[in-house]
């Protein structure tokens, strides 16, 4: 590709998870497509004792398994620009080796200084990696560009994010820092503000005089998996809401941006999250509802409860389910409710937007009062990717009967082409140095502001509930209260639902 710089890309933690499942998959791909420049090495690092040959094997392993592309003839092509060297993350002099192997690369396939590097590694090395890396120089971009990369989560509260913050502008440039949240780049993601913003008909009724509330929903109906020691410091909160769900609120929410340009489009997001309303700490027990998934039978088969998960502790307070209920104080969505949940082994793997808008001032027709199914806009970001317009319509005969159709649009009948997975597109973007869909570091931390007084509540007042729900149900029934006018949640598949018992833990 003309337009992406010959580079190194480094992965650390390369004999881990996300490497194998994600991370050469995605490469995999886009050197199947043609998209990666033309002289370009990967090279793997992490503790394990691999040489180049084991590691290819295993990526090889890796790519036939998890592979997002119908193609397996170039998987040994491929193999052959992956190397690897072992370091331990936390000794100062193996990063000399790094740089040693580094210049070997380069005169081998003969690539200035650009570089990527990939912490795909456990947060508590965030700090040291990038400080090692300077240490020998590797931030310096003399040579050529100089990209770091890291995963969420971008700290475990305020105070942590700010120390992070610090720890990394010690060294290296915003411009230079990537954080990577796999949901903005999922395609339907993006697409939310290609339909607000190259459409006239929606962005007139898109504000507090005629949107009555708004949904955020991203369920899931696995469990925490192997991820339970994890999940543990984490919980739904900061998991789901901090990251992926905060960001589509601010696309949802936005301002028209003044260009596509990166800055353009993080300044307006960030101005959406400098409006939210803090919860005060008496708010956070009526406004935010937790939830733990308790053991259930789904479709017949006994599911484990939270608590027996393996890494979990068996007395964990840790939410698997988090509801919220907040305002944006600003002139467009003044006194418009949002609401967010998000949880863990619920009926089914959802994530939508609905857009509720405000009802006919006066009713002609039979109807009842307000009909939380009418007037909706639901866009669908995954799985089955489209957008849904529900209204009224005649029914078709005698007197003036009302009832709700759909409009209905399903990305798959946009075309054929295949929508590209988040982890290729986003690494794409960091290899062209376009960080439009990456976090910068005051969105993160005025993301982590407004769930303090939520993360504090939960910590220091006991008697602030957390529910048990059934695994395989819609999660607390509690929640159902958060949305006012008794209009409930949206629900995508309410039959998935078996009714279970709930009770508070
Ligand atoms: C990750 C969370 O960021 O997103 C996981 O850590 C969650 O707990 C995952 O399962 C959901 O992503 P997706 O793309 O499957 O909706």
């Amino acid at each position: 590709m003309k337009n992406i710089d010959n580079h190194i890309y480094v992965i650390f933690g390369a004999s881990g998870d996300l490497t194998k499942r994600k991370l050469v998959p995605a490469l995999y791909s886009l050197y199947v497509q043609g998209m990666l420049p033309e002289r370009f090495v990967l090279l793997g690092t992490s503790r394990s004792e691999f040489d180049d040959d084991v590691f290819r094997n295993y990526m090889k392993d890796a790519i036939k398994k998890f592979k997002e592309i119908d193609d397996e003839s170039k998987i040994d092509e491929f193999c052959k620009i992956l190397f690897y060297i072992p370091i331990g993350f936390n000794d100062k002099s193996a990063y000399i080796k790094l740089k040693n192997k580094l210049d070997d690369l380069r005169k081998q396939f003969d690539i200035n200084g650009n570089t990527i590097f990939y912490l795909s590694t456990p947060p508590s090395l965030y700090g040291i990696i990038p400080q090692n890396l300077a240490s020998v120089g590797l931030n310096k971009q003399i040579d050529g560009w100089k990209r770091l990369i890291i995963e969420k989560p971008f700290g475990y509260d305020l105070e942590s994010a700010i120390k992070l913050k610090e720890q990394l502008l010690n060294n290296w440039e915003e411009e230079q820092l990537y954080r990577i949240d796999h949901y903005l780049g999922k395609e339907t993601v993006q697409n939310l503000l290609v339909t607000r913003f190259s459409n006239g008909i929606f962005e007139p009724l898109w504000n507090r005089n005629y949107v009555h509330h708004i949904e955020i929903t991203s369920t899931e109906s696995i469990g925490v998996e192997k991820r339970g020691g994890y999940y543990e410091s984490s919980g739904a909160l900061r998991d789901m809401v901090q990251n992926h769900l905060l960001h589509i609120v601010g696309l949802i929410a936005m301002e028209p941006p003044t260009s596509v340009e990166p800055y353009a489009i993080r300044n307006e997001i960030l101005k959406v999250f400098q409006s939210l309303r803090q919860f005060k700490k008496d708010d956070v027990r009526n406004s935010v509802i937790r939830g733990q998934y308790t053991a259930s039978k789904i479709k017949n088969e006994v599911v484990k409860g939270y608590r027996e998960e393996e890494g979990v502790n068996p007395e964990s307070i840790t939410e698997t389910y988090a509801a919220l209920k907040f305002y944006i104080d600003n002139w467009r969505w003044g006194g418009v409710p949002f609401y967010v949940r998000t949880g863990k082994r619920l009926p089914t793997r959802i994530t939508e937007v609905v857009i509720h808008f405000k009802p006919t001032p006066h009713f002609l027709f039979a109807k009842k009062e307000m009909d939380n199914a009418c007037n909706l806009l639901i866009i669908r970001i995954q799985p089955d990717e489209g957008i849904l317009l529900k209204f009224s319509m005649k029914t078709p005969g005698a007197g003036f009967d009302v009832q709700n159709v759909n409009m209905d649009f399903h990305y798959s009948d946009l075309t054929n082409q295949r929508i590209p997975p988040a982890y290729e597109r986003l690494l794409h973007d960091t290899m062209k140095g376009d960080s439009t869909l990456f976090p910068r570091t005051e969105e993160v931390l005025e993301a982590w502001k407004f769930l303090m007084p939520v993360i504090e509540c939960w910590k220091n007042d006991k008697n602030v509930p957390l529910y048990g729900y059934p695994a395989g149900t819609w999660g607390p029934k509690n929640a159902d209260y958060l949305i006012q006018d008794g209009m409930g949640w949206h629900y995508p598949c309410k039959d998935l639902a078996e009714d279970g018992v709930y009770c508070e833990l």
